[in-house]
C-alpha cells in the first residue's frame, strides 16, 4: 500500500480522559495503522500526528468513542494573524482539489470551551475570503467541510480574550460516539444494578481489540453489556454468570418506573435489539471459579467486570466448613440428591478472582489474544509505582491501566493484558502480586464503607 502521510489533528470528547491513548493505540494495533507523533498525548484534549493515508484516520474513527472528529490540518497557529499566514503559505496543490467549482463547501467554527455569537462566527470565517474556493456554498450536504477551531483553554471560569491555539484545516471524519447513545442503558430492553455504561463497554471491547469473528467471553456476564459491544463489533459472544435469576431475567427490576421484569427479559433480547442476536453463541449459570471449558478452547478476547462484592454478591461454590476454612471441592456423593440440589457458595475474594481469571486467559487466549477487566481501587493507596502490585501472570504482559474515578476515595482501573507467551511447565503460574490484601474485597469494602461513613459526618 502506498502511503500519503497527512498531518491530522485528532480532537476528542472531554471525558474518561485516561481511556483515550489506550483506546487509539489498540485501535492502531488492531488495524495494523503506523502513526507518527508530532504533538503527542497530553493534558490537552487534542493530538497532532501524522497517518498514511485517509482510510486509516476513518478506520481509527470507526471504532473510537474517545475521538471527537478528525481533521486534516492545514493550519496551526497561536494567533490568528499567523493561522492566515500559514495557510496563505500552504501549498495550493493539496486544496485545490477541494475548492473546486465541482465541489460544494462549508466552513464551520467552534470554539472550544467559550461560546460566540453567531455574527462573531460569521466574521471568522470571512476572514478566510482569500481562499480560492470555487465551488457553491451548501450548508446542509457539502462535499468539503473546513473547520476552524479556536481553543480558550479548559478553565470555564478563567476564558481568555483570545484563543490560545488555532487550527484550520478540512473536516475528515466524526469518531463513533453515536454508536454510545445506539447502546445506551436508557433504551435498553434488559439491565441490572451493575450493568455497564455503553461507553465503557465499547471502551472495553476496543481495548478487547474485537474484531469481526472473534470468539470472545465474559465469565462474570451479569446482564451482557460487554457482550453487546463486542456483537456490534462482529465478535460472537458468550458468558456465565453464578446467578440463575440474573440470567433467567427474574431479578428485581433496577428501573424506578418499573415493578417486575417483563417476559422475555435476557441478554439475548439485548444482543437482538441491537440486531447481533448472530452473534449470540450463549450464556450459562456457571461458577468462573470452577471453568467447564474443553482445554483446547481458544478465545480472541476475554472482557469482563468481576464482582467487588459493593452491589452485588462475590460468590464461589464452596462450603465453609469453620469460620476461615473452606471447602470449594466439596461433591455430593448421593446421587437421588444430586438433581434440584443448589450449591452452597463462599465469599469469593478478589484476589482469588485476579488469580482465577489471569490463569484461566493464559490457558485460553489466543496469542496476542487479550484480557479486559477492572480492579477497583482505594485511590490513596494507589500510589506511582502501584503497578508493580498489580495481578500478574508470565505469559501475559499489561499493556494498559486506566483509572475511572468513582469518589474522592475510590476509583477503578481498566487493566488491559496481552498474551505473550504460551503456557508451557510449572513456571508458569500466576502470580497474583497482591500481598497485603490491598486488592481484596474484604479490604476494599472495608475501606470504601469507612470512607463512605467519614465523608458522610
Ligand atoms: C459487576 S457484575 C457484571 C455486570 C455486567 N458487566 C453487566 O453489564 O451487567 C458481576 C457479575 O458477576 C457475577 N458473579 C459473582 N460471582 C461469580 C462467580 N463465581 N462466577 C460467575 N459469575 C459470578 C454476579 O452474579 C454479577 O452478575
Amino acid at each position: 500500500m502506498t502511503h500519503l502521510w497527512r498531518r491530522y489533528l485528532l480532537w476528542f470528547a472531554n471525558e474518561h480522559v485516561n481511556f483515550r491513548i489506550p483506546e487509539l493505540e489498540s485501535i492502531l494495533s488492531m488495524y495494523d495503522i503506523p502513526l507518527r507523533w508530532l504533538e503527542g498525548p497530553s493534558a490537552l484534549p487534542y493530538v497532532i500526528a501524522e497517518l498514511p493515508s485517509e482510510e486509516s484516520v476513518k478506520l481509527l474513527a470507526s471504532r473510537s468513542v474517545s475521538l471527537r472528529c478528525a481533521v486534516e490540518l492545514w493550519a496551526r497557529a497561536k494567533t490568528r494573524d499567523g493561522l492566515h499566514e500559514e495557510m496563505k503559505a500552504f501549498p495550493s496543490e493539496r486544496t485545490s482539489s477541494y475548492f473546486s467549482a465541482d465541489k460544494s463547501f462549508r466552513v464551520t467554527v467552534e470554539t472550544f470551551c467559550k461560546t460566540i455569537s453567531q455574527k462573531e462566527k460569521v466574521e471568522k470565517i470571512e476572514e478566510f475570503s482569500y481562499l480560492p474556493i470555487e465551488g457553491p456554498v451548501n450548508l446542509s450536504d457539502p462535499d468539503v467541510i473546513l473547520h476552524l477551531i479556536e481553543y480558550y483553554g479548559m478553565e470555564p471560569n478563567n476564558i481568555p480574550e483570545k484563543p490560545y491555539d488555532l487550527f484550520f484545516g478540512r473536516w475528515v471524519c466524526d469518531g463513533s460516539r453515536d454508536l454510545i447513545c445506539k447502546l445506551s442503558l436508557k433504551k435498553r430492553r434488559f439491565i441490572g444494578n451493575t450493568s455497564m455504561d455503553s461507553q465503557l463497554s465499547i471502551l472495553m471491547a476496543n481495548q478487547g481489540k474485537v474484531m469481526p469473528g472473534d470468539l470472545v467471553l465474559d465469565p462474570f456476564v451479569g446482564t451482557g453489556s460487554l457482550l453487546v459491544a463486542a456483537g456490534q463489533f462482529g465478535g460472537f459472544v458468550l458468558g456465565t454468570d453464578i446467578d440463575f435469576l440474573m440470567l433467567h431475567g427474574k431479578t428485581r427490576p433496577s428501573r424506578i418506573t418499573q415493578k417486575k421484569r417483563e417476559v422475555g427479559e435476557s441478554v439475548k433480547a439485548n444482543m437482538e435489539q441491537y440486531s447481533c442476536l448472530d452473534k449470540y453463541l450463549d450464556v450459562i449459570v456457571a461458577d468462573c471459579a470452577l471453568p467447564l471449558w474443553k482445554s483446547s478452547l481458544v478465545l480472541d478476547a476475554i472482557i469482563t467486570d468481576p464482582p467487588y462484592g459493593i452491589r452485588e454478591a462475590a460468590e464461589r461454590i464452596g462450603r465453609a466448613v469453620k469460620p476461615g476454612e473452606e471447602d470449594v471441592e466439596y461433591r455430593i456423593s448421593e446421587e437421588h440428591i444430586l438433581a434440584g440440589h443448589v450449591p452452597s457458595k463462599v465469599v469469593y475474594s478478589l484476589k482469588q478472582i485476579f488469580h482465577d481469571l489471569l490463569r484461566f486467559a493464559a490457558d485460553h487466549l489466543k496469542l496476542g489474544g487479550r484480557l479486559v477487566f477492572w480492579i477497583p481501587i482505594i485511590r490513596s493507596e494507589y500510589q506511582d509505582g502501584s503497578e508493580g502490585d498489580l495481578p500478574k501472570h508470565k505469559c501475559l504482559t499489561l499493556v494498559a491501566n486506566s483509572e475511572q474515578v468513582l469518589s474522592a476515595h475510590s476509583s477503578r482501573r481498566l487493566l488491559t493484558y496481552e498474551k505473550t507467551a504460551e503456557v508451557g511447565g510449572s513456571e508458569d503460574t500466576c502470580e497474583s502480586g497482591v500481598e497485603g490484601g490491598r486488592f481484596d474485597n474484604k479490604a476494599f469494602r472495608a475501606c470504601y464503607f469507612n470512607q463512605l461513613r467519614q465523608s458522610d459526618t
